[in-house]
């Protein structure tokens, strides 16, 4: 059984104060839900304080980049040995990132590998475009994606991945439960094949694009989405503690 899995991606949002706020207004009720793994991802200069706030708890911290290299001559980067310290997850090659900072599937490969090299859990994130996925390319990208983002690594344990249609992030037109069912399941019969199948079914897979507290019912009954990724739902404490409530009661 696969435990499941409910991220807050921050973004560029909030500072310092403001998200100690945001954690102390949630930090009780999430605390109090059990069988899903709460993580949130707030901006790396919130990391520590939001560390020391929800010490003793259940919810856990994420990082939302990170670079390859452990340490150097690269001013304003922040490395996996550095994260190590402070948190337990790390989003890796989000559709923003690939876009804006031209992250290329050989560098979230390499970010990969890092991490997990000093122990910190990726969460992966994939996903096709508008015009790709109305050109019905959705397959072939993910699987692409995939590849590339995977080269090398011959033990995935400890990775989640998030399928993020490009199309759903941000734009309030979330993909359908039955829509991000299947792209999942592809995903999942993807790495069935890369490292068999006893991986794939422990493998969890995430739903983000637009999740809020009024659709989450509708991914977490799908057998296979482990829970979502939630960008703008996750600034919101009522919002972000109902969507991990409900997928404690369906999971
Ligand atoms: P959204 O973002 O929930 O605001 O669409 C999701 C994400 O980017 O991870």
């Amino acid at each position: 059984m696969r435990v499941p899995l409910i991220a807050g991606n921050w973004k560029m949002n909030t500072t310092l104060r403001e998200a100690v706020e945001l954690t102390q207004k949630m930090l009780r009720d999430l605390d109090k839900i059990k069988n899903v793994d709460k993580v949130l991802c707030p901006p790396f200069i919130s990391l520590a304080a939001i560390g020391e706030l929800i010490k003793g708890t259940s919810i856990k911290l994420g990082a939302q980049n990170v670079y390859f290299e452990e340490k150097g001559a690269y001013t304003g980067e922040i490395s996996p040995l550095m994260l190590a310290d402070l948190c337990d997850f790390v989003i890796i090659g989000h559709s923003e990132r690939r876009q804006y900072f031209n992250e290329t599937g050989e560098i979230v490969n390499r970010k990969i590998i890092a991490a997990l090299k000093v122990g910190l859990k990726p969460i992966l994130c994939i996903g096709e475009r508008l015009e790709e996925n109305e050109a019905g390319r959705t397959e072939e990208i993910v699987t692409n994606q995939l590849n590339s983002s995977l080269t090398e690594i011959s033990n995935i344990t400890g990775l989640t991945i998030a399928y993020e249609p490009v199309w759903a992030i941000g734009t309030g037109r979330a993909a359908t439960g039955r829509q991000a069912n299947e792209a999942i399941g592809l995903i999942r019969h993807k790495i069935s094949k890369l490292y068999g199948e006893r991986v794939a079914q422990d493998l969890r897979i995430l739903y983000g694009g637009s999740v809020t507290a009024d659709n989450a019912t509708e991914f977490m009954q799908q057998p296979e989405i482990d829970g979502a990724l939630v960008g703008g739902a996750s600034l919101k404490a009522d919002q972000f503690v109902s969507i991990v409530r409900q997928t404690s009661e369906l999971k």
